[in-house]
Parts: structure tokens; sequence; C-alpha cells
């Protein structure tokens, strides 16, 4: 009996992970110039969006729209973004697995300078 029930309470687990996948915004085409389809950044100069929490990069994206985040780069991509395009690419990009941070202990940080 006990399970079964697991068994129901797993596949529930897998259908809702399903479930929650979004699917891939128009949008992210602009993003992905910078950012990377994914979120991983194409240059270390753009943050990566990938894992990073979908109210964060929302709070971010309505931030540089009303002016109270400032980037010269970041207000011109926003404009033309409306509150369900901001939802959806913040739902796709916090979604993308992010990327593995490896320390370099070569770098500046930690060991040699
Ligand atoms: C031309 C390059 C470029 C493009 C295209 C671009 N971004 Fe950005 N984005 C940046 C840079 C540079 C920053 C860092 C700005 C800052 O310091 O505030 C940034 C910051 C962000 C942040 C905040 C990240 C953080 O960690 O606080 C979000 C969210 C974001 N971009 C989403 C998007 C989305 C969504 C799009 C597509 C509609 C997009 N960006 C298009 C360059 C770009």
């Amino acid at each position: 009996m006990n399970k079964i029930v697991l068994a129901a309470l797993s596949l529930a687990v897998v259908a809702s992970a399903h479930a929650e996948a979004p699917a891939k915004p128009d949008k992210v085409i602009v993003c992905a110039a910078c950012h990377g389809e994914n979120g991983v950044a194409t240059q270390p100069m753009y943050p990566n969006l990938a894992g990073q929490q979908a109210n964060y990069i929302e709070h971010a994206l309505h931030a540089y729209k009303s002016g109270e985040r400032k980037n010269p780069i970041m207000s011109g991509q926003v404009t033309g973004l409306s509150d369900a395009d901001i939802k959806q690419l913040a739902a796709w990009f916090s979604s993308q697995p992010a990327k593995d941070y490896v320390p370099d202990i070569d770098g500046p940080v930690g060991g040699k300078k």
C-alpha cells in the first residue's frame, strides 16, 4: 500500500515538474545576443540569468523599465516588453540550468596575483 502511495506521489512530482517547464518566448532571441539563449552569457561582461529566481528577474526588468535601475544597455532592451513578456522571459531564464561556478584558484581573488 505504501509503495503504491509513494509511486503515485513521485509520478505527481514528475508530472508537475513537466507542467512548469515554460515555452521559450520569441523575445528570447533579443536577449540571447548578450545573455545567451539559455541564460548563460556570451561574454563575461554580461550577467548569467540561467537559474536565477524568476521573481528577481521580473523585479530587475521592471526596475530598468521604470528607471529605478539605470543602465544604458538594459534600459534600451526593456522598452518594448509588456508585463506578460517580462513574466515569460523571467520564467524561461529561471528554468534554465545554472552554470556551475568554477573558482579559479590562480585568479586575482584566490591565489597568485
Ligand atoms: C546588448 C547586450 C544585452 C542585451 C541584448 C540584453 N541585456 Fe540584459 N543585461 C546586459 C547588461 C550589460 C546587464 C548588466 C546591467 C547592470 O549592471 O545593471 C544586463 C542585466 C540584465 C538583468 C539583471 C541581471 C542581474 O543580475 O541583476 C536582467 C534580468 C536582464 N539583463 C535581462 C535581459 C532580458 C530579458 C533581455 C532581452 C529582452 C536582455 N537582458 C537583453 C546586457 C544585455
